[in-house]
């Protein structure tokens, strides 16, 4: 968009953002990038350790280029800045995984059909987010997303402070997915256990996190739908991460009640996430996607704002309900106690 409103070259830039999404998701899959990491080469020495057709790779090649993700010098390509960091299998910060659910064929069939979703009012997709064990859900587990890990840290700074006043820390973690913002929790406090709650499918994945972090031992899983799973045991702080905006206002008090029965005495819900504020939406651009997102692959789902999470909370009977936020992090913080 330009200040004063659209041209057609910002028009032309969201009819044509499709195939830089398939561009990115192409090479990838062909790990274009990792053959460039060993030096520069021209399209047919790609080709050769790609084992992929020449005169589509020259191809690929200069879309790349032309996209920014590689550098052209003549018929020698090699890759730009930050392509060894996020794009390069080898490396830490490697962002495939990412890819493969932002940018994923779940996704897109889902927004494919947005203006019948917008005609009726909830998905048209008999598969979809609410679909116990949905496929995408193992993935996003799997994957992480940009803002998860230091979203379950902002979640610890604000409950840790709070928790060291309590005799225990005993986490439930709901719609928990890869199960990090119970695991950070349990890391940073030894005293901490975590039940972890999701579909069975995704649970096996949260339950290699939870290795991996060494936290596995403090931990036990609750598989299932939230809104049917028997809570056998009383926590002081329940999370839910990402969660209730699959579903309209009314379910979500209807779950966080169930959720307060059992809640210890002074316990905290602490609900994180993409949430709108008010305001320009131009200002939240990814919470606005998302919401569309949610649209389309849900029955009454939406991103609620923080307005309407305090309703829920308050509905819900609890007090002290506070709104946080923490520059730079897409997602906020809204959590209550029982008095
Ligand atoms: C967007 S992910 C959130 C994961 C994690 N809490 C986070 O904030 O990153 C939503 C999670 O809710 C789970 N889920 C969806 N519907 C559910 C239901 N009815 N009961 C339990 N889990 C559900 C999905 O499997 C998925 O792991």
């Amino acid at each position: 968009m330009t200040e004063n409103g659209i041209d057609r070259g910002s028009l032309l830039a969201m009819m044509t953002a499709f195939k830089s999404t398939y561009l990115l998701r192409a090479a990838l899959e062909l790990r274009v990038f990792d053959a460039l990491a060993k030096g520069p080469a021209d399209p047919d020495d790609v080709a050769a350790m790609l084992r992929t057709n020449p005169r589509a790779t020259r191809g690929l090649l200069r879309g790349l280029a032309s996209a920014g993700l590689i550098e052209a010098d003549g018929e020698q390509f090699q890759l730009s800045g930050g392509a060894k960091e996020l794009l390069v299998t080898t490396s830490p910060q490697y962002c495939g995984g990412i890819v493969r659910v932002a940018a994923s064929d779940w996704e897109w069939d889902a927004m494919r059909d947005l203006a019948d979703v917008v005609r009726h009012g909830g998905t048209r997709l008999e598969t979809n987010a609410e679909t116990p064990d949905f496929p995408y859900w193992v993935d996003f587990a799997t994957h992480l997303t940009f803002a998860t890990k230091p979203g379950a840290e902002f979640v610890a700074d604000l409950v840790g402070p709070w928790a060291e006043g309590r005799e225990t820390l005993d986490v439930l973690d709901v719609g928990a997915g890869h199960g990090l913002f119970g695991f950070a929790l349990a890391a940073r406090d030894e005293r901490a256990t975590v039940s972890t709650q999701d579909w069975p499918d995704v649970l096996e994945v949260a339950k290699g996190h939870a290795k991996r972090l060494g936290v596995d031992d403090r931990v036990d899983y609750l598989p299932g739908d939230a809104f049917e799973v028997e809570l056998q045991r009383e926590y002081d702080v329940i999370i839910l991460g990402n969660f209730l905006f699959q579903f309209a206002a009314s379910r979500c008090i209807d779950l966080t009640r169930k959720l307060v029965s059992a809640l210890k005495p002074g316990g905290k819900v602490v609900i994180v996430g993409f949430m709108p504020v008010d305001g320009p939406p131009a200002a939240d651009y990814h919470a606005h996607m998302l919401n569309l997102l949610m649209l389309a692959w849900t029955e009454r789902g939406e991103l609620h704002s923080p307005v309407m999470y305090r309703k829920i909370l308050s509905s819900a009977g609890l007090a002290n309900i506070e709104v946080r936020e923490k520059p730079g992090l897409p997602l906020r913080v809204v959590s209550g106690e029982l008095a």
